[in-house]
């Protein structure tokens, strides 16, 4: 496991039933179902950052049923709605909360006008998705409507410009429409649309992927767009603005050099960059070696964090920059079948898909000081979200596995990270991140294997706990999930715990999630 800074690695795996640490690797190289005793030290006293709550943001894209028959059904719908929003949907999120929303893409971003999405919808030009299936897009969800979604989640909204097909006037002036209070014409507009108060949009994107579908650029070449665009980007109205720059896919450093490079004397205060965690097979249909290759892949996608803050911080007044995993998440091999029924990269979430999206928010806590903010790609129907729908007419909305795993993260909102020492270096290794305030710690314990039960002794260096609660997410079937006809096969449950001074066991079986929240004194 790749952790925040070296620590001395203590190998302490017990085995039980006849068992060593082999019960803590794959199938594939153990064939036999088991147990074993895993040891977590928390050193309580060493702390590494603040779990920003925009560690738990999500994106919306002009994709699939995502914005339409997802999140928007229109305000003449047969289907529950609150002012065109899906009801069910809206109330979902609001439990779970959505620090931030990113919106209109992704790809579309860089072909989406932001004229085209206001004044009277009847009035709207039908444009064609050029990204995503060639559809008709009529426009009806735009501006108003996205800020209009994100009051009701009580979610910072997060526009992403166009760069590939625009101009540094058409995002100036975006701005300006969201945002100067009253007087200019552009902010008229906006009152006559229907929303005199400004919408104060902090977060902005300057280009998406302008490495690939955002214009297919060189670094040098972006770098020069970037700051063509960014110095035309005010604050107006008071609104101080955070711009995001286009960052690398992966661990392309070569692109976040080239881009640094090339910058002037204007920064970014943000930087993005793309991580997905590919799947060779359907998502309800994986093979044990293809998910233990998925899950693998969070190692990786920590390694590029560490690797990204670095080529940050080398330059001049890089550490300023925040880094944002924009996109992220498993991106199965998708059903053509689902795609027909469902719309384009519509993919359901399993008990694999849990235990992914519990590995990515572990480490976030875990290199809490490298990160800004990070979005789940994305909120609805499309790749790993956390609601499905039975396509834009249909009524069902569940939550799903990513969902309830997302759920179990809240407690470490805004909390303070600290150290966490696991058994083994293997990327299927326990994986385990821990935050605390003044009165409570929080404990996530994910146990990726497929075959191997955990009994965890874990260890709190620093303090003892009075108490605590715990909740586990689990199934034995990685390929379980919540359908249309069993929605809540697969919800949190209340988990024991053993608490003891500076002793908590938990047990974790097979492929679960628990979060263990302590009080402290
Ligand atoms: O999330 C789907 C697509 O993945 C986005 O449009 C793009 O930014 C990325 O390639």
């Amino acid at each position: 496991m790749i952790v925040n800074r070296p620590l001395s690695r203590r190998h302490f795996v017990a085995g039980t039933a006849a068992l060593t640490a082999s019960a803590l690797v794959p199938k594939s190289l153990c064939a036999a179902s088991s147990s074993a005793t895993a040891r977590v030290v928390v050193r309580t006293g060493s702390e590494i950052g603040v779990v920003r709550p925009e560690f738990h943001g999500h994106f919306a894209e002009h994709l699939g049923s995502c914005v339409y028959g997802g999140l928007w059904v229109g305000k003449n719908s047969q289907i529950p709605n609150i002012d065109g929003y899906r009801k069910q949907a809206v109330e979902y999120l609001k439990e779970l909360g959505i620090p931030v929303l990113r919106w209109p893409g992704g790809c579309f971003a860089d072909d989406y006008h932001w004229r085209d999405g206001i004044g009277p919808a009847a009035k709207r030009p039908k444009r064609v998705n050029i990204h995503w299936g060639n559809y008709i897009e009529d426009g009806s969800f735009g501006t108003h409507e996205f800020i209009g979604l994100c009051r009701l989640l009580n979610a910072e909204p997060y526009l992403a410009g166009n760069v590939g097909s625009s101009t540094p006037r058409e995002l100036r002036d975006w701005i300006e429409y969201c945002n100067y209070p009253s007087g200019s014409t552009l902010s008229a507009e906006r009152a006559a649309n229907g929303s005199p108060e400004p919408f104060r949009v902090r977060y902005w994107g300057v280009g998406n992927e302008s490495w690939g579908c955002g214009g297919d650029m060189r670094p040098e070449e972006y770098a020069r767009l970037y700051r063509d665009f960014a110095v035309y980007c005010r604050d107006f109205g008071g609104t101080e603005l955070f711009l995001v720059a286009s960052g690398p896919s992966g661990d392309d450093t070569r692109w976040s050099r080239g881009l640094m490079d090339g910058l002037g004397w204007e920064r970014p205060q943000g930087i993005s960059m793309h991580y997905y965690s590919g799947g060779a097979d359907r998502s309800t249909n994986f093979t044990v070696d293809h998910m233990n290759d998925q899950l693998s892949s969070y190692a990786k996608v920590e390694a590029s964090i560490i690797h990204q803050r670095a080529v940050l911080d080398s330059y001049e007044n890089g550490k300023k920059i925040g880094l944002i995993l924009d996109e992220w998440g498993v991106w199965d091999n998708i059903s053509e079948e689902d795609e027909k029924r469902y719309g384009k990269l519509w993919q359901q979430s399993t008990m694999r898909s849990a235990v992914a999206a519990g590995l990515g928010l572990n480490l976030f806590n875990r290199q809490a000081d490298k990160l800004y903010m990070c979005n789940l790609a994305q909120i609805v129907n499309v790749l790993q979200s956390l609601l499905v729908t039975d396509g834009p007419e249909g009524e069902h909305c569940v939550r799903t596995t990513t969902y309830h795993a997302f759920s179990l993260f809240k407690p470490h909102r805004s909390k303070t990270a600290v150290q966490v020492e696991t058994d083994g270096s293997s990327p299927l290794a326990l994986s385990a991140s821990a935050s605390k305030s003044d009165k409570e710690l929080v404990i996530t314990l994910v146990n990726p294997h497929h075959d191997s039960d955990l009994e965890v002794d874990c260890t709190l260096s620093g303090l003892n706990a009075s108490g605590g609660t715990a909740e586990i997410l689990h199934h034995a079937d990685w390929n379980a999930c919540n359908s249309f006809d069993n929605p809540d096969k697969i919800i949190p449950k209340q988990h024991s715990v053993r608490v003891d001074g500076s002793k908590t066991q938990l047990q974790l079986p097979r492929l679960s999630i628990v979060t263990a929240v302590l009080q402290i004194h």
